[in-house]
């Protein structure tokens, strides 16, 4: 038998609590939610021909040639040039796309490219996609004119659905085209923003209502070292000036022989920004501090030379909020955004330790702080929040009055089970928690499909109920990593898998989606034999009221293998209506979980429970979740 207060209100919970953690890891952003079909569109990965094939027909013949122009266009420093003798056949290259492209039937495609014609003889260009098989699925074309540089575009509609397509790009006729910023975009995308993203993973995202959006990562902000670093001023702008770099992420590549994992930053600051906008989250930039992946190279700049870094913090502020009169508010709004994005988070540095990132911290709170107090910093406590080193900046961080600490779990189900009270005692003076990161790593398979199973999403449940009981200083929270794609991953579990036609959300996500979507306003009492519900029998719960819609919400967990009979005693509110809702997650096995063919294995299910006067009982199920949501 539980209690609750209805009428006690204990911790305001953050509008912003549950989030979203976006990182280009996985093929989430290029070859995953960036729409772009066409895998080195513009030459400039490691080996510039990398995701390209020649292609000659019908007694045609030719050169492909890279051409380097590196002296006058460093961050987009190849283009290819193309030979054909093509007076009969035809001459040219195909893209493989990121694991084969998602073509789908009926859905009109835009191809562009970017060239110019060096000799005068009439040449033809005709696009086509092909299914693996080598049929043709859709078709256009196009002769380009110029000797100047020109874009160049057809769009044509796929006549079948095809998930590992092709694209040829083949000339006709005798003489030379040089090309460049080869695309491909299914014109249905986010918002039907051309060049945009992946609308059904967006709307993923969008349905989980998150509080907000942390972006670019992850390990991808620091790089591996300092040369491969994320650079946001980079990552704006005309898109064939995003300069491409290697993916932090490309050596865990261990599917391919080749690894092939660039970033072409066509998703950059402004599309996070667009996004974060479009589906009501606060954005939560996080920068480089002058440090690379300490897993990796550890690159270092110098404490002396950190001023540009630094910059970059203070121009990001000013890209965001900054008005038309200011130099990087004037950019954002000359780049189609004059409302400001409202920036009041900023992480320095992602999941970095030690006395190196204390003294750059240091520079950078000042100079932030100075010019912009309004801005909360999220910071560092390093990989895992335990042992010396996590005590020590945890020290540290309490004596500065940091605003925000960043603690990262990736852990086994029982850490998450035995950690549901790690807040309960923290010191209520001191800087707040983002538990920017967490997933339980299930120890019931090693295979990575399946590793988002009941077990793990269940154990996150439990440990939320900790998030939320202890919402005055837990403010956010989101699972990592966010996206996987099913033949790209590198790690697992991730909370939403998807090819390049379909996506799925795991059972994990289901959990963040029923917190984030029933958060409410404030926290009340719900205590058995007087103390928090966190792990007696096996349960776990916590308990909110939502001043809005003027419902008590309970979040129960069962992580047991015995049924549960319990009863809530409510006082504190006047009455209740008859039926209250309740949303059951759940499944009998453990190991069980989602897939691209089985999406709905674990889903939520919605039914009704009867109120006695002020009292509800139920069974729970052995391994069971459960939010009851009561009218007052
Ligand atoms: O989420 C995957 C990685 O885990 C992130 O890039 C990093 O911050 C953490 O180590």
């Amino acid at each position: 038998t539980y209690t609750i207060d209805a009428a006690m209100p204990k911790a305001q919970i953050s509008p912003n609590m549950y989030g979203i953690f976006f990182e280009d890891i996985n093929l989430a952003a290029d070859g995953g939610v960036y729409a772009e079909l066409v895998k080195n569109r513009s030459f400039e990965f490691g080996t510039p021909l990398m995701g390209w094939k020649e292609q000659q027909t019908g007694g045609a013949s030719g050169k492909l040639e890279v051409i380097d122009r590196t002296a006058e266009r460093p961050e987009n420093a190849h283009y290819l040039r193309v030979k054909a003798d093509a007076a009969t056949g035809s001459y040219g290259l195909a893209n493989e796309g990121f694991r084969g492209m998602g073509i789908t039937k009926g859905e009109v495609y835009n191809f562009t490219i970017t060239a110019r014609k060096t000799t005068a003889a009439f040449i033809t260009m005709t696009v086509e996609l092909r299914d693996a098989k080598g049929n043709v699925i859709g078709k256009g074309s196009l002769t380009p004119t110029s000797a100047a540089w020109q874009k160049y575009k057809v769009n044509f509609t796929a006549s079948a659905t095809e998930d590992k397509a092709s694209l040829y790009v083949l000339l006709k006729g005798k003489g030379t085209l040089e090309m460049d910023m080869v695309s491909l975009f299914p014109q249905h995308t986010w918002k039907q923003r051309p060049g945009g993203l992946r609308a059904d993973l967006v709307q993923k995202i969008a349905d989980m209502k998150p509080g907000f959006l942390r972006f670019p990562g992850g390990c991808i902000v620091e790089g591996r070292d300092l040369a491969n670093r994320y650079q946001w001023k980079k990552s704006i702008g005309a898109i064939d000036k995003r300069e491409t770099l290697i993916n932090r992420w490309n050596t865990e590549f261990t599917q391919r022989s080749t690894p092939d994992y660039y970033q072409s930053f066509g998703l950059g600051f402004m599309e996070y920004f667009m996004t974060a906008e479009d589906i009501g989250a606060t954005p939560l930039p996080i920068l480089n501090c002058g440090m690379a992946c300490q897993f990796n190279t550890g690159q270092l700049v110098p404490v002396d030379q950190l001023d540009p870094y630094i910059q970059d913090a203070l121009d990001l502020i000013e890209f965001a909020n900054g008005g038309a009169d200011t130099k990087w508010g004037k950019l954002r709004t000359d780049l189609g955004h004059p409302k400001p994005f409202n920036l009041k988070l900023l992480g320095v540095g992602n999941e970095q330790w030690g006395e190196q990132y204390i003294e750059r911290w240091k520079l950078f709170t000042k100079a932030i702080k100075a010019k912009y107090p309004y801005v909360s910093i999220v910071s560092s406590v390093g990989p895992f929040p335990e042992g010396e080193e996590f005590t020590r900046l945890d020290k540290f961080f309490r004596s500065q009055h940091a605003d925000l600490l960043d603690e990262h779990y990736y852990k086994s189900p029982k850490w998450f089970l035995d950690n549901a009270k790690r807040y309960d005692n923290y010191d209520r003076s001191g800087p707040k928690i983002f538990a920017g990161e967490y997933a339980a790593h299930s120890t019931l398979t090693g295979d990575a499909l399946k590793k988002n199973n009941w077990e793990s999403a269940l154990a996150e449940a439990a440990f939320m109920t900790g998030l939320e009981r202890n919402a005055d200083v837990v403010r956010m929270a989101s699972y990592a990593p966010l996206f996987a794609h099913v033949d790209g991953w590198q790690w697992a579990p991730d909370l939403i898998w998807f090819d390049n036609l379909r996506s799925y959300a795991t059972p994990n996500y289901y959990v963040q989606q029923l917190y984030s979507l029933n958060k409410g306003s404030y926290t009340v009492p719900l205590l058995v034999d007087g103390k928090a519900v966190a792990g007696q029998d096996s349960c776990y719960a916590s308990a909110v009221v939502d001043k809005a819609t003027k419902e008590l919400i309970i979040k129960f967990v069962n992580a047991g293998d015995k049924p549960q009979p319990v009863t809530f005693n409510i006082s504190g509110a006047k009455a209740f209506a008859a039926a209250g809702t309740v949303v059951t997650l759940t499944s009998g096995k453990r190991d069980e979980y989602n897939s691209l063919d089985k999406p709905k294995a674990i889903v939520p299910v919605k039914s009704s429970i009867a109120v006695k006067g002020k009292a509800i009982s139920l069974t729970v199920a052995p391994s069971t979740f459960k939010v009851i949501k009561l009218k007052m």
